[in-house]
C-alpha cells in the first residue's frame, strides 16, 4: 500500500524522536511490501523562527491531504515570550482543530520489563497495568472563548469551557467501542459535584451507557481519579474525560509505566485520517543530545499503522520489537536501571528496526 504522511518533527527533542520512528517505519514498508511517502511540514517553534507563523497555510493543507500525521514535540523557552496568537502550540492545537481530530487514545500500559521503573510499589502494578485515557481532543477550555481586561482597576482573565451534547456524545461513543473491544469497563471522569459542562456530560454517558448494557460503566469525579490512579491503577480499563482533565490525567497516568516517554497517542477523527505523537513535550534541556526515548514516537507510529492505515499485522510487529529489545535489556536513560544495558535514541530506533 502505498501512504502519504505529514512529518511534523517540530522542535527540541522532536526531530530526534521522529527520525527514528520513521526509521522503524521504512523497515516496515522494506517486510511488507508497503511505500510510505514523507512530506516534512515545519510546526512550533522552528516555524516561527522561519515563516513568523507556528504553522503555515500551506503547511496545514498538506496535513489535511495526507493519510496521517506524525508529530514529534513542540515548544520551548526560546519561543515563551511571544505573542500569545502565534505561540508554538497553538499550531497543534490548530492542527487537532482543523482535522477535527476530536478523539485522543492514551493508552497507558506497562511493559512487564519495567516493573521496577514505575515509581509505584510492585503490589500497587501488579501483573503490569494496561489502562486508555480517551481524551476529548477538540472542545472545553482548549477552545473556548478567553480574554484578559481591566476590571476596577486590577487584570481580570477568563476562560470558557463550553461543550455540547453532540461532542460529548460523539467522544462518549468512540469511548464505548473502544471499552467494547477491550476489557469492557468504562468509567466516566468529571467533576458533575461543581460544574456545568460536567453535568451535561454525565447526562450524555448516562444516556449512552443504555445502549451498551455489556460495558460496565461507572461516573468518577476527577480528583478522586487522580487519587485512584495511584491507589489502585489496575482498577481502571477505559477512562474517558473532557479535554483539560484527560491533559492532566494522561500526564499522571504516565508515571505509571515508568516514564512518559514511553507513552504514544493517536488522536483520531471520524474518517481514517488521524495524527500520532508520544504524550511527552519538546524536552529542550536534553535536545540534540541523542538520549532522548523514542519508544513513545515509535508506539506512535505503530497505532498510526493499526487506526489510519488497517495494518494491524504491521503495527503487531513494531509492538513486538518494542517488547524484544526491552526483553534483551535495553534502556534509554529515563528507564535505565543498574544491570541493564543503556543506550541512546538512535540505537534504541536501530535495535527496534533489527527486530522487525
Ligand atoms: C498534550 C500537550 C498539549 C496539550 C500542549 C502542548 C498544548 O500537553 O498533548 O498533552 O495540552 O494538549
Ligand atoms: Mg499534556
Amino acid at each position: 500500500m502505498n501512504k502519504n504522511i505529514a512529518v511534523l518533527a517540530g522542535d527540541g527533542i522532536g526531530p530526534e524522536i521522529v527520525a527514528e520512528a520513521i526509521k522503524v517505519l521504512e523497515k516496515i514498508t522494506d517486510k511488507f511490501g508497503h511505500s510510505f511517502n514523507y512530506t516534512e511540514v515545519d510546526i512550533g517553534g522552528c516555524s516561527i523562527d522561519k515563516h513568523g507563523v507556528p504553522i503555515t497555510k500551506e503547511g496545514m493543507e498538506i496535513c489535511k491531504a495526507s493519510d496521517s500525521v506524525l508529530l514529534g514535540a513542540v515548544g520551548g523557552p526560546k519561543w515563551d515570550n511571544v505573542d500569545p496568537s502565534i505561540r508554538p502550540e497553538k499550531a497543534l492545537l490548530a492542527v487537532r482543530k482543523e482535522l477535527n481530530l476530536f478523539a485522543n487514545l492514551r493508552p497507558t500500559k506497562l511493559f512487564p520489563q519495567l516493573k521496577n521503573a514505575s515509581p509505584l510499589k510492585q503490589e500497587i502494578v501488579g501483573n503490569g497495568i494496561d489502562l486508555l485515557i480517551v481524551r476529548e481532543l477538540t472542545g472545553g477550555v482548549y477552545f473556548g472563548s478567553r480574554e484578559t481586561k481591566e476590571v476596577d482597576g486590577q487584570l481580570v482573565a477568563t476562560d470558557l469551557m463550553p461543550y455540547s451534547e453532540g461532542e460529548i456524545e460523539r467522544i462518549g461513543r468512540v469511548a464505548f467501542e473502544t471499552a467494547m473491544k477491550r476489557g469492557k469497563k468504562l468509567a466516566s471522569v468529571d467533576k458533575a459535584n461543581v460544574l456545568d459542562t460536567s453535568r451535561l456530560w454525565r447526562k450524555t454517558m448516562h444516556r449512552l451507557s443504555e445502549e451498551y448494557p455489556q460495558v460496565e460503566y461507572s461516573d468518577i469525579l476527577v480528583d478522586n481519579t487522580a487519587m485512584q490512579l495511584i491507589k489502585n491503577p489496575t482498577q481502571f480499563d477505559v477512562l474517558v474525560t473532557e479535554n483539560m482533565f484527560g491533559d492532566i490525567l494522561s500526564d499522571e497516568a504516565s508515571m505509571l509505566t515508568g516514564s512518559i516517554g514511553m507513552m504514544p497517542s493517536a488522536s483520531l477523527s471520524s474518517g481514517t485520517l488521524g495524527m500520532y505523537e508520544p504524550i511527552h513535550g519538546s524536552a529542550p534541556d536534553i535536545a540534540g543530545m541523542d538520549i532522548a526515548n523514542p519508544l513513545g514516537t515509535i508506539l506512535s507510529a505503530a497505532m498510526m499503522l493499526r487506526y489510519s492505515f488497517d495494518m494491524a499485522k504491521e503495527a503487531d510487529a513494531i509492538e513486538e520489537a518494542v517488547n524484544k529489545v526491552l526483553d534483551e535489556g535495553y534502556r534509554t536513560g529515563d528507564i535505565f536501571e543498574q544491570g541493564f544495558k543503556k543506550v541512546t535514541c538512535s540505537e534504541m530506533g536501530s535495535l527496534v528496526a533489527d527486530r522487525i
